[in-house]
């Protein structure tokens, strides 16, 4: 008996990891930039004779821009009437009207909960990464005042794979110098989360309809650091 209950400590031993990084998805947890997304591509599909609405625009949540468009043209029914170069037009034309809608923004437009939480991370020595694959990440951190808060950024322009991929999770992973299994991935699109357990993380989803995620949390203002280590130790013992 007493040698089961050394193997079972040993064992828990193997299983215990320590939580040693989080990585945030950008758009839509750490600020609401999901929202002016949306409504750039929605002025820009409205050009192209094209209607989609808010729950059309959890698809393109996580994905490219020229993915993104290609999804709101093959929904027009339009998928084939654009050379490549016009594909290219029309998404730089959606990116102008996006970096318009993001002149205002600022700390106040952090998500509730958020500052703490990278705070809570810095003074507890867990590391910060960042898996965006939006091409204005580094300009949306330097407006909410955050690029001092992140130990790496993957950089979306080297990525060959949109999300639901988990090229960015593990190339983030990979700049932090941990191992995913020792990291929480936090995002709030369906492909986000695809890309989190693709990566072999520990998921956290913020929103109300995501599937496959390890906890799920309705809005960020859950997300503290005692809340994620109780939920991280919890999954230990499982
Ligand atoms: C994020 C957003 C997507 C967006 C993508 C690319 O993942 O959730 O909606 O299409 O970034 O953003 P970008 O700023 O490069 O157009
Ligand atoms: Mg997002």
């Amino acid at each position: 008996m007493g040698g089961a209950l050394h193997n079972r400590s040993q064992m828990m031993q193997k299983t215990t990891m320590k939580l040693e990084a989080v990585v945030f998805d950008l758009d839509g947890v750490i600020t609401d930039t999901a929202h002016y997304h949306f409504v750039a591509w929605r002025d820009i599909a409205k050009e192209l004779g094209i209607v989609i609405d808010e729950a059309f625009n959890e698809r393109l949540k996580g994905v490219s821009r020229l993915d993104s468009l290609r999804l709101i043209l093959a929904h027009g029914g339009k998928a084939d009437q654009f050379s490549d170069a016009e594909l290219e037009t029309i998404a730089t034309r959606k990116n102008e009207h996006y970096v318009s809608l993001l002149s205002d923004l600022s700390p106040a437009d952090i998500l509730p909960g958020i500052a703490d939480l990278l705070q809570s991370l810095r003074q507890g020595g867990i590391r910060v990464g960042l898996a965006s694959v939006s091409k204005n990440a580094p300009q949306v951190l330097a407006a909410l005042g955050l690029t001092e808060c992140f130990d790496y950024c993957a950089d979306a322009a080297k990525l060959t794979h949109s999300k639901p991929h988990p090229e960015i999770f593990l190339t983030a992973c990979a700049g932090l110098g941990v191992a995913p299994e020792n990291a929480i991935g936090i995002e709030d699109a369906q492909a986000g989360v695809a890309s989190i357990k693709g990566a072999g993380m520990y998921a956290v989803g913020v929103g109300s309809q995501l599937e496959g995620v390890d906890w799920l949390v309705p809005c960020t203002s859950y997300l503290t650091l005692p809340a994620l280590s109780a939920h991280w130790a919890d999954r230990q013992q499982h």
